[in-house]
């Protein structure tokens, strides 16, 4: 079966301080847009699992995250005769912020738990999600959740609003332990974005209009100091007419959300015009998958 593995974008990122597992624990909301890598498994009673990957970025085999998500899968249900062949067509830019291998990993997770006839309940897929990566349980439920912990805890929430989103590939990449390495974490535990955040979770709701407004990423300023070209991409995005405009994740990608696809489509093509690759999305919502 082929299926669609979709990337995600956080509408803001805070760290609210270091734990002792050496981990941080965040708040943020993900988001799943309709930009997806295509994914084809073919399950077998091998013992074998393979991993191929259209990009070199993406490796193949055992370093793929979707095959440590099969091979976690199969040991914690003790079925080690449990195979399967994954082809992975790479659409998402890795090491982008945009969950790619995450969400690899997340959907391969739930088909195997269909098309291996495992029938583990959702809070079991859960948990061997979480100990393949921190990313890995918001892309077993999909959709919209607000995210606390080190990023394993999901709440799902209802989203409205359809902006149209202009992913930027600013044309470098940041690490993730870089990123977490060099924060230097003010204990802000209250602002405009926190307090929102906290009638999301009560509500179970989110206007994504809203969010666009007074969204807040940590890492911004830190990127930004290294990466002259983030203040003018985001400045660029800002002028064409969006609602506000951030960075995914830890980075690099940029984004911007625009209520008018016009003034999208404008940005976009300005940023081309400047050398950048941009991709034109939508959010998506949909209904837990397992
Ligand atoms: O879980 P994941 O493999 O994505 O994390 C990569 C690295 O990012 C971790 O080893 C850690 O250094 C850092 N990280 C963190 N706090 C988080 C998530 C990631 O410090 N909440």
């Amino acid at each position: 079966m082929t299926a669609s593995s979709y990337a995600k974008i956080n509408l803001g990122l805070k760290v609210l301080g270091k734990r002792p597992d050496g981990f941080h624990d965040i708040i943020s909301v993900f988001h799943e847009v309709d930009l997806a890598d295509e994914i084809t498994l073919s399950p077998s009673e091998s013992g074998r699992i393979r991993v191929t990957s259209s990009s070199s970025n993406a490796p193949d085999g055992p370093g793929n995250l979707a095959y440590q998500a099969a091979d976690v899968l199969r040991r914690s249900v003790d079925r080690p005769e449990l195979g399967v062949d994954i082809c992975i067509l790479k659409r998402i830019p890795t090491g982008g912020g945009l969950g790619g291998g995450s969400s690899n990993a997340g959907l391969t997770l739930c088909e195997l738990n269909r098309i291996w006839n495992l029938g583990l309940p959702n809070d079991r897929l859960l948990d061997v999600a979480a100990s393949v990566g921190s990313d890995v349980p918001f892309f077993v439920q999909g959709g919209a959740a607000l995210v606390t912990g080190r990023g394993e805890t999901i709440q799902p929430v209802d989203s409205t609003g359809d902006p149209v989103i202009v992913l930027v590939d600013p044309g470098f990449a940041v690490s993730t332990p870089w990123a977490f390495g060099k924060l230097n974490i003010e204990l802000t535990r209250s602002s405009p974005y926190i307090r929102f955040l906290n009638s999301v979770r009560t509500s179970g709701q989110v206007d994504l209009l809203d969010l666009f407004s007074l969204f807040e990423n940590d890492f911004l300023p830190l990127v930004g100091a290294r990466y002259p070209s983030v203040q003018r991409i985001l400045s660029l995005i800002r002028e064409s007419g969006a609602l506000g405009a951030s960075m995914s994740g830890t980075g690099a990608t940029l984004y911007g959300g625009f209520a008018r696809a016009s003034d999208a489509q404008e940005a976009a093509d300005r940023l081309q015009d400047q050398g950048y690759t941009v991709h034109l999305c939508r959010p998506v919502r949909r209904l837990s998958r397992s």
